[in-house]
């Protein structure tokens, strides 16, 4: 039993999650960065640049105020004239006075940005009479209208006196370099991610019994190790397999010898009547030993040198249930016309044969089906005889476990471990025809 922490929200970010290698590691790494870059933005920059715009409408409010005052302090037009014209100089403010005229009120089009809420702040600050800012109207001017007593202040502001044009610049920072960092990390986990997924892949053919090359290593340290841990292991495996067929080989032909010359020595004992029971049960056994060797020689033989190629299933599901109606056996078949995988063809055939050789030694009616189900091909022999019981079903697949069939007990063993060795699996159930069905699942 593992358990594992669940937060409370773990599901529904889980689902937002990237899957992959590479996008979470994207994200490791993106995250943080537009998230420091953020505060950064915020607390160093965000405050500055309040406070530099605060300070820029100040400084055009209290020019105007400055104007104004003078104004108030100036009565003949002449000597207006000039403050408004020290005021346009200096200033570098367009700046006109229309007497007697009334401020109109017009509703306000917010723009982005601080600028704009910054100057009617420093406005209502230096004056106490209604005004108007107009900053849709010309794209590098601020027009503003002051009511003044005895009328109408048309100053119009340059744009440029009050806009912080770097704050741009640094959002495009933020967002170019988390662009860049992106791009660059992705180029290089592509690399790694590449390396582990053909690893993935030869380790999913090598189980299913299929000849893979060794894997050039490749990528970071970690993934190189896997790929040559891989390998060995690939290749030890190989010749483990090697050495347990050559020993299985070479044990079954020794044994071989002192049998035939048993069987030899039985066949030249004088059949007396006291000898000639014994000696019929004698030669009895040693004939069954030598088909169980013969057995095993057969499937030691078959091992090791076949390779996986794609073969047509089906027809070998037609020839194995040909066979067997040659042979008298009544057998449905329902195989789809053409089911092509990559196998040992010989080794999947005897692997069949073995099952469809025991439906018929223990019943009348035998059907034998395959049909492909998502990633998979499953084969299905049935038979209507006596089944095997549910606590038996595993011993079966022992060596030399033949109940009272009078055949060796290699039949399922094999089959299993032909099975096995494409990936697949072999199980015995009830079968609908009310006696058992051997079901193999092969990987395609
Ligand atoms: N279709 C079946 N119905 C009932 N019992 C079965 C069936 N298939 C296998 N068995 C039982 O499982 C045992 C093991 O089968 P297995 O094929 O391994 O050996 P075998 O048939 O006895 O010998 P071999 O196949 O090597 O000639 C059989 O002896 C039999 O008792
Ligand atoms: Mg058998």
């Amino acid at each position: 039993m593992h358990s594992r922490v669940q937060l409370p929200f773990g599901r529904s970010v889980k689902r937002f999650m990237p899957r992959g290698l590479l996008g979470r590691t994207l994200l490791i790494m993106l995250v943080p960065l537009i998230v420091v870059q953020a505060i950064a933005l915020q607390l160093f920059y965000g405050n500055h640049l309040s406070i530099v715009s605060r300070r820029l409408s100040d400084a055009i409010a209290g020019e105007i105020a400055y104007t104004v005052e003078l104004l108030h302090q100036t009565h003949s037009p002449a000597d207006r004239e000039w403050v408004l014209e020290m005021a346009r100089e200096e200033f570098l403010l367009g700046i006109r006075l229309e007497p007697g005229a009334v401020l109109e009120r017009r509703k306000q089009a917010n723009i982005l940005g601080p600028m704009d809420d910054d100057l009617a702040a420093a406005l209502r600050q230096k004056f106490n009479v209604p005004f108007t800012m107009d900053w849709t109207s010309d794209p590098t001017l601020v027009l503003i209208r002051l009511q003044l007593p005895d009328g109408v202040l048309d100053v119009q502001a340059p744009r440029k006196r009050l806009a912080i044009g770097t704050l741009f610049l640094f959002v495009g920072w933020v967002v170019g370099s988390a662009l860049l960092l992106f791009g660059i990390a992705a180029l290089f986990m592509r690399n790694q991610v590449r390396a582990i997924r053909r690893l993935a892949r030869s380790a999913e053919a090598f189980g299913m019994g299929r000849d893979v090359p060794m894997i050039r290593p490749e990528g970071a340290s970690e993934v190189r190790q896997a790929a040559t841990a891989f390998n060995r292991m690939q290749d030890r495996i190989r010749r483990f397999l090697a050495q347990r067929t050559e020993m299985l080989a070479g044990v079954s032909h020794d044994l071989r010898t002192p049998l035939t010359r048993l069987r030899l020595a039985l066949a030249m004992l004088p059949r007396t009547d006291e000898l000639r029971q014994d000696v019929t049960e004698m030669t009895a056994d040693v004939e069954e030993m030598d088909r169980m060797i013969g057995g095993y020689l057969a499937f030691a033989r078959g091992e090791g040198i076949e390779q996986a190629e794609p073969v047509n299933l089906s027809s070998i599901l037609d020839d194995v249930a040909a066979g067997a109606r040659r042979a008298g056996t009544v057998l449905d078949l329902d195989v789809p016309a053409d089911l092509t995988l990559k196998l040992r063809g010989d080794a999947v055939r005897r692997a069949i044969t073995n099952l469809v050789d025991n439906a018929r030694r223990h019943a009348r009616h035998v059907a034998l089906g395959a049909v492909a189900q998502g990633r998979s091909v499953l084969v299905t022999v049935d038979d209507d005889g006596p089944g095997i019981p549910a606590d038996k079903r595993e011993s079966v697949f022992r060596p030399f476990e033949s109940g009272s069939s009078g055949g060796t007990g290699l039949g399922l063993t094999i089959a299993r471990d032909i099975v096995r060795a494409h990936g697949g699996e072999i199980v015995l159930e009830d079968s609908p025809m009310g006696g058992l069905r051997a079901r193999i699942r092969l990987p395609v």
